[in-house]
């Protein structure tokens, strides 16, 4: 009997060593990632007096507001959050960018990050996504989310169009592909992505390609890859800079006069963004003036005020003389950040109409 109980302890002992290590090498089964939202404001963080009237303010609501809003996340994510600005998008800056993005690039390092959701106002999303796409050097999903209905309207869109964005940051279908924008829906590439409507919830799309892909009740599917250079790939970094270049939009319309590009040349900016008519045409009035700038060190890039299709090089415009840029299928937002980033790195226009080309 002895001896028999004996065996029995070692027995035990035995199958107790040899359990241990698969124990404590499995994964829980439950364990989910770990998203982090990174709120700036924007109608999704807005309220107003009334749900059915248009007054309302931005960024009222905190990080912890909004994931609080939407307890289903927790089903998908483990949230954690951190706010840096609270603002109208409409008063977004270079700094907050430089914010934003040098957070980004330290929060992805992390092991235990597998992917980052922004919270942000509609109508600069479009360029703070494309400033992230070419700066943030990663291959884990980044997306930018907002509303176009604040928390306290009707029918808010912004906790579902959340939902869809952290089962976007949470998918390992969304690995590598840039920064996205998750809107009502849709997935879109930060590249070519434009907010197309002033007040629909139905208010972004990629008017040449088409969405990346779709996303809603935690099903997150892409059609699409996203073909040009970004992220991972990117030869642009920000770690180091404190401040951006200065580019200027001007805009172009029948008979201008040339006193409102004069008086933005006058501030000698490091770039200009022409938004000119069809393929990027400039009026023969102003050619003087934008040809003298590009002299003194002033580049210049013509974009297009049709919003599909790209400006492409020469055609009725010189470049080759000129030494202008084509901005190929970016528009004049999107040209402008890629002008400012362009600039960290040279003055060479020849070499910049390579990154026009290239991303
Ligand atoms: N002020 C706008 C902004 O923050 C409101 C639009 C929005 O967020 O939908 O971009």
């Amino acid at each position: 009997m002895v001896i028999k109980l004996k065996q029995l302890a070692s027995l035990s002992y035995l199958l107790f060593v040899l359990l241990i290590p698969s124990v404590c090498n499995a994964e829980p089964v439950d364990k989910k990632p770990h998203i982090v939202v990174l709120a700036t404001g924007g109608t999704i963080a807005g309220s107003g007096e009334s749900a059915v009237q248009g007054e309302y303010s931005s960024g009222e609501l905190s990080v912890e507001d909004l994931i609080k809003a939407v307890p289903d996340l927790q089903t998908i994510a483990d949230l954690s959050g951190e706010q840096i600005s609270n603002i109208g998008s409409q008063d977004m800056s270079k700094n907050i960018w430089l914010k934003l993005a040098k957070r980004i690039n330290q929060l992805v390092q992390k092991e235990d990050v597998d992917g980052i959701v922004i919270t942000h106002g509609t109508d600069t999303m479009e360029e703070t996504a494309y400033f992230l796409h070419l700066t943030l050097h990663t291959q884990k999903p980044v997306v930018l989310v907002g509303s176009m209905r604040p928390a306290t309207a009707l029918s808010s869109d912004g906790p579902a169009n959340l939902f869809d964005a952290v089962s976007v940051a949470a998918s390992s279908a969304a690995q590598a592909r840039g920064v996205m924008v998750v809107m009502n829906g849709h997935i879109f590439s930060a590249g070519d992505v434009i907010k197309s409507h002033t007040t629909n919830v139905d208010s972004f799309a990629s008017p040449s390609s088409g969405p990346l892909g779709s996303a809603g009740h935690g099903h997150v599917e892409f059609t699409q890859k996203t073909l040009k250079k970004h992220t991972y790939r990117s030869d642009f970094s920000i770690n180091n800079i404190k401040a951006l270049p200065s580019v200027e939009i001007a805009g172009g319309y029948a008979d201008p006069s040339i006193k409102a590009l004069a008086a933005i040349l006058k501030t000698a900016p490091d770039g200009i963004i022409y938004i000119g008519l069809g393929n990027g045409n400039i009026p023969s009035n102003l050619m003087p003036l934008l040809t003298k700038a590009q002299k003194k060190g002033t580049q210049i890039v013509r974009t297009s005020r049709s919003p599909e299709g790209a400006t492409t090089k020469n055609g009725e415009m010189n470049d080759t003389k000129t030494h202008f840029i084509a901005s190929g299928s970016l528009n004049a937002a999107k040209s402008r950040v890629l002008l400012m980033l362009a600039l960290t790195k040279t003055h060479d226009p020849e070499l910049i109409q390579t990154y026009f080309d290239t991303y």
